[in-house]
């Protein structure tokens, strides 16, 4: 678990990334991760000296199984309030079927086929969204976390830029595994021409706040030259036609 201020991060079994933040009045995860993964989860919370009964607040950037498959099993431990957009709320929450995702080309292919023996064997059950929420909102969590709705990843792909501290949490609508903020791949998006141009929309919309540090849903935390490497990401996009 490394450690960003009063952020947390712990890698999940996927190679995804779950954000812990404990502000003392606040005990905040952002995306629990796979159906498995809040045992890490406990297991970390516990070594800080807090209890995951704690855990006051769920948020989830998207409805993934490596991101939201940790949800129920989280709040069956705890009170947590869960807050999703509410265009992603209804996969959570099992009242849809999940949309033709992985589709693209043969990696899409066996992505898919990957995707649902990784589902079939952690059968994990759907979620309460309490709080589904929409683009621009200032929701009351750690102080104000603004919403940031970047749809492309999935349908309801949202960033939060927690506004006192310029942190931006951007689940996978900007990853950084190959150490250079960028999109996810292909054959995990929903739609990957609008994930580019939501992925630019954002930047632009980032342009005149605050970002220091950019925790993305896989990979390292981007702590140097955040900002400036989310504009050059954007210039990427658009060079090569994506935005
Ligand atoms: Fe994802």
């Amino acid at each position: 678990m490394r450690r960003y201020d009063d952020i947390y991060k712990i890698v999940g079994t996927l190679t995804n990334n779950i954000f812990l933040v404990d502000s003392g009045d606040e005990l905040v995860v952002i995306d629990p991760g796979m159906p498995f993964d809040h045992r890490i989860l406990a297991d970390r919370i516990r070594s800080l000296g807090r209890s995951p009964c704690e855990i006051s607040e769920v948020l989830l950037t998207h409805f993934h199984v490596d991101h939201s498959g940790s949800t129920a099993a989280v709040q069956g431990i705890s009170r947590a309030k869960t807050w999703c957009h509410s265009a992603d709320a209804p996969y959570v929450e099992g009242t849809e079927d999940i949309p033709s995702v992985y589709k693209a080309g043969i990696s899409g292919n066996f992505l898919f086929l990957f995707q649902g023996i990784v589902e079939d064997v952690c059968d994990y059950p759907p979620a309460r969204v309490h709080y589904p929420f929409e683009d621009g909102e200032i929701l009351p969590v750690l102080g104000g976390l603004k919403v940031f709705h970047a749809p492309g990843h999935t349908p309801g792909s949202a960033c939060y830029l927690w506004l006192d501290r310029g942190v931006l949490f951007s689940g996978d609508a900007v990853v950084n595994q190959y150490l250079f903020p960028t999109l996810s791949e292909v054959g995990y998006c929903w739609d990957f021409g609008l994930a580019g141009r939501s992925a630019a929309g954002l930047i632009d919309a980032l342009e005149h706040e605050d970002v220091r540090i950019v925790c993305t849903g896989h990979g390292p935390v981007i702590t140097e030259r955040a900002k400036e490497r989310l504009l050059k990401m954007r210039d990427r996009l658009r060079k090569r036609g994506r935005a």
